[in-house]
């Protein structure tokens, strides 16, 4: 729905509105609603500016507003720092009825949604994400968490935020190459669902990255209501990644792989973009894509993240790494692998424990000689 401001709200099910538009900071307290007194505005040091327009626009509500300043990217989603939080809410005197609200990319939105979750066993949450992975993907869902020294995102909770607000004005100062590796999730959600994505990628977006990036840009923004209206509806059918939920995860269990076996130096996204090409050859060995369709869908997997400078291949020779990690991912039931894999274009299904020669085939069918770099 388009409001009379220009804004787009998307409702995720019954629970939540994500607001989407240009110049929509200021509407932050809009999204608190209910008998919120206090406020606690967690932020990353890179974004005072933001985090200024989005305090003085809640003061100017009426709200009690302290300010957390929190460790850059993954820095902030540690335990240390969540006990700071629980801290300062103590002190402030924060109550059932108060909120938090998290301004920054998903590693803040993760970081603040959390200790919502965990405060009081509970307080609303507002998401103000500032990336474009955070507008399409981490800020939207109710999944928050922290990362233990075992590994990432491993202590978490369910928590639905009470609304999200994606101004994307913001992304015009977001580094290029992150908001490239936002784009992979948003050409997923083309994959699985909403193929018009990818037609409007094709056709406008890919050929000037950097001009899509201004806020006055009319496709960038498109693109981000189209799949927050993807992710919305899965979300909002399936909470806690029961089934439904698992289709988000196209091209995520060999991109989490790479990402481990790279020792989280490669950004999610990059890493997604490889493991949704090697899906979409591993559909292809296995059945699910035949024929001169099914060829062509899977070049257009590699023609459209190219298109976008995303890498599409990784080092070959690394097989063994790759699959331990696989093994290790927290989305294979028991020892079974499994991936989600396209039966068609924007018809996801699941494909549990292949072989074993197959998968190594479709490894074989993404990677690059060694010695050559893999972006
Ligand atoms: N909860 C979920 O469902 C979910 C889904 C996907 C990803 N995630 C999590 O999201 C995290 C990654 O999020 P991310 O890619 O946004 O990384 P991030 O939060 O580290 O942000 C990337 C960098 O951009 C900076 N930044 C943010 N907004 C900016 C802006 N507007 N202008 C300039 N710089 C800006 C940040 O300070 C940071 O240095 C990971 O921890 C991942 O686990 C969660």
């Amino acid at each position: 729905m388009t409001e009379p401001t220009g804004a787009t709200t998307i409702p995720v099910g019954d629970d939540y509105d994500v607001v989407i538009g240009s110049g929509v900071l200021d509407r932050v307290g809009d999204l608190l609603g209910g008998d919120v007194e206090r406020v606690l505005v967690v932020h990353p040091p890179t974004l005072p500016e933001l985090t200024a327009r989005v305090s003085t626009a809640l003061e100017a509500r009426g709200y009690a507003v302290h300010v957390a300043e929190v460790p850059d990217a993954e820095g902030a989603k540690t335990g240390a720092v969540a006990a700071e939080l629980w801290g300062r809410l103590g002190r402030a005197g924060f109550t059932r009825t108060d909120s938090v609200v998290g301004v920054g990319g998903g590693t803040v939105t993760d970081l603040a949604g959390f200790v919502a979750a965990s405060w009081l066993r509970g307080v609303r949450v507002v998401q103000v994400p500032t990336t474009l992975l955070g507008m399409v993907d981490a800020a939207v869902g109710g999944k928050t968490g922290i990362n233990t020294t075992e590994g990432k995102n491993l202590v978490g909770a369910f928590h639905p935020p009470s609304g999200v607000l994606c101004d994307v004005d913001v992304l015009a100062t977001l580094p290029r190459d992150d908001l490239v590796a936002g784009l992979a999730e948003v050409v997923k959600c083309g994959f699985i669902a909403d193929p018009v994505i990818l037609d409007l990628i094709e056709s406008a977006v890919a050929d000037d990255v950097d001009r899509a990036r201004s806020a006055a840009n009319p496709h960038l923004r498109e693109l981000i209501e189209r799949a927050v209206r993807v992710k919305a509806e899965v979300v909002a059918a399936d909470l806690r990644e029961s089934s439904l939920r698992e289709i988000l995860n196209y091209g995520h269990t060999f991109g989490h792989a790479i990402e481990q076996v790279e020792h989280y130096t490669w950004r999610h996204g990059e890493a997604v973009s490889v493991g949704m090409v090697y899906v979409a050859e591993l559909a292809r060995l296995t059945g699910h894509l035949t024929g001169p369709e099914g060829d062509a869908l899977v070049s257009r997997h590699r023609s459209v993240l190219e298109s976008l400078g995303l890498p599409t291949a990784y080092a070959g020779g690394r097989w063994d790494e790759l699959l331990t990690a696989m093994r290790r991912d927290k989305k294979s039931r028991g020892s079974t692998l499994r991936f989600v894999v396209l039966d068609a274009l924007a018809s996801p299904t699941r494909l549990a424990g292949p072989d074993d020669t197959l998968l190594q085939a479709a490894y074989g069918l993404v990677s690059r000689r060694s010695g050559v770099p893999p972006h």
